[in-house]
């Protein structure tokens, strides 16, 4: 099985995958403070939920190695700032938010220690986040496992694989779990306009790891799953509310909605730090709206008339009634979500 890394903290950097030029090219971004994590977020180098919690987190520890030498005022009100800075980098995927709360908590619980200290504590803890998310990873696909039956055709939308977390993936992990205990599945994969997360990142960890994939637009979707051609669809999460109404990527809510209609199980797969339990529903769910470039551009050539007006959102909100379960790697979660999701 090939190993993708997609973030690695060594000799005071971070290096992430730059996942804006796969597959054309594997190359590697350095950021060597917490302003180049803030880039990384909002340009998509790195991107996905639980990969931007943990190149969050990282971003945080670079600031405080950048403001070891300051006096503790300066320092704290330092991590503050980048705290703010990192956390508002993407609005919607609430691992981000969750991430930098738990960093700042450190901060607080150690604030009486040496600037170094908190460093290396903070740093601890990111390390700590990173083997979490892996190990969160393959319990999320043991549980996911065993709602694929054999000879399953699965459909999947955006990336959720390694490179959207540390390693493994999420829905994607599910499928990587499904085919290596030898199930035979195959998979249709979306290509997700306009960023084409589908086409350029799940192609690519499919075709690196031989399970049989078919890429397609994403409006063939519909006609497949019309067609009783999908037997299951699995997809991840930006952020659930408590009644379990899901933000993901755009394009999720139209598949849940087509599912519903012909009676295919639609799945979610998440960490529980995807689960937002300040808020009661999917309308909270901040939406970011991305450059009007992502649609009237292609590899920077011009192809919309100048003068068109774009909305441009990158996620949208699966209501929880179309939602079969969400799978936690604490198990999979039903309806009635507000109830069942509190205990977990
Ligand atoms: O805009 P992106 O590429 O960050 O969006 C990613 C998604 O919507 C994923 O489905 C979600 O973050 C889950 S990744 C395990």
């Amino acid at each position: 099985m090939a190993l993708v890394k997609t973030m690695e903290f060594k000799d005071g950097n971070l290096y992430l995958i730059d996942q804006r030029k796969l597959p054309r090219e594997l190359s590697i971004f350095k950021c060597k403070d917490y302003k180049d994590v803030e880039f990384a977020i909002k340009d998509m180098v790195v991107r996905g939920a639980p990969a931007i919690g943990v190149a969050g987190a990282y971003g945080i520890v670079l600031a405080a190695q950048g403001c070891i030498g300051l006096s503790k005022e300066g320092f704290l009100n330092k991590m503050k700032e980048s705290a703010e800075v990192i956390g508002n980098s993407r609005p919607t995927a609430v691992n981000l938010m969750w991430a930098v709360r738990r960093m700042e908590a450190v901060v607080e619980e150690n604030k009486d220690k040496t600037n170094k200290e908190i460093y290396e504590t903070l740093l601890n803890e990111a390390y700590i986040m990173e083997k979490e998310d892996l190990e969160t990873n393959k319990s999320i696909a043991r549980y996911g496992n065993e709602i694929i039956p054999e000879g399953a055709t699965i459909l999947t939308h955006c990336n959720t694989g390694a490179l959207a977390t540390v390693g493994y993936g999420t829905a994607l992990g599910i499928i990587r779990e499904a085919h290596y205990s030898g199930k035979n599945i195959r998979v249709f994969a979306d290509e997700t306009r306009p960023r084409l997360q589908g086409a350029k990142l799940t192609a690519w960890e499919l075709v690196q790891e031989v399970i049989p994939a078919t890429l397609i637009p994403d409006s063939v979707a519909p006609v497949l799953i019309r067609d009783g051609k999908i037997d299951v669809i699995i997809v991840g999460a930006d952020r659930i509310a408590s009644n379990g109404d899901t933000a993901n990527k755009i394009g999720t809510y139209m598949l849940s909605q087509v599912a519903k209609d012909f009676n295919v199980p639609f799945y979610i797969a998440a960490p529980i730090s995807t689960i937002d339990f300040g808020i009661d529903s999917g309308e909270q769910i901040v939406i970011e709206e991305r450059d009007a470039k992502e649609i009237t551009h292609i590899n920077g050539a011009r192809i919309a008339p100048e003068g068109i007006n774009v909305y441009n959102p990158a996620f949208d909100v699966t209501p929880h009634q179309n939602i079969t379960g969400i799978i936690t790697e604490k198990g999979i979660i039903r309806s009635p979500y507000s109830v069942n999701l509190q205990f977990i």
